[in-house]
């Protein structure tokens, strides 16, 4: 059981192919969902366009501040590898008063990688996705201390799919 209080910045961290988009989309309303790709294709009309990123996320930060200012839960649907990509959900949840939690699919790098080998959209190689993984393994260690107030980790992919959200009051 995955708790989440009923007003939060929750980030999905997790390689490529971990399932991140997958979780989302069962766990979360559409509308609930900020993915990095949706908006890289606002800005860029291309949803892989990497060098729209820095505009993109700009763009996700804005509006999530805004749902957050109207007390509406926020998923942010990127990686979230990187610390200073994280830094910026927590100083956009911090501005909000509102709790930034993590959730964190950790699966193995072979699984994702054979994923992500079925999908058009992903045309990047094996050591990207390694160099991602090992961020993974590093951020594992520093998600408390950047500011997630609680950090969730789901291991494997069947702690993945039976997962379930449930929602703290607060107060
Ligand atoms: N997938 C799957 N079984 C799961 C979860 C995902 O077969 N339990 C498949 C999806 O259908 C998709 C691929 O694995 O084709 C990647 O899943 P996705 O949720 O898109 O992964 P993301 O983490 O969102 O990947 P990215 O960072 O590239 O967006
Ligand atoms: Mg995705």
């Amino acid at each position: 059981m995955i708790d989440v209080p009923e007003l939060a910045l929750v980030a999905l961290v997790g390689i490529s192919g971990s399932g991140k988009s997958t979780f989302a989309r069962s766990h979360f309303l559409p509308t609930q969902v900020l993915s990095s790709d949706y908006f890289r294709g606002l800005v860029a009309d291309d949803e892989n366009d990497q060098a729209a990123s820095a505009e993109a996320f700009d763009v996700l930060h804005y509006v999530a501040g805004k749902r957050l200012a109207a007390g509406r839960l926020t998923v942010v649907d990127a990686t979230n590898l990187q610390p200073h990509a994280r830094a910026g959900l927590v100083k956009v949840a911090r501005e909000h008063d509102v709790l930034p939690v993590a959730i964190v699919l950790d699966v193995p790098e072979a699984l994702a990688w054979e994923r992500t080998q079925g999908r058009p959209d992903r045309t990047f190689g094996r050591q990207v996705l390694t160099r991602m993984h090992r961020d993974l393994r590093r951020s594992l260690g520093s998600l408390a201390r950047e500011g997630f107030r609680k950090v969730h980790v789901l291991r494997g992919a069947d702690e993945i799919a039976s997962a379930e959200i449930r929602y703290e009051k607060l107060f």
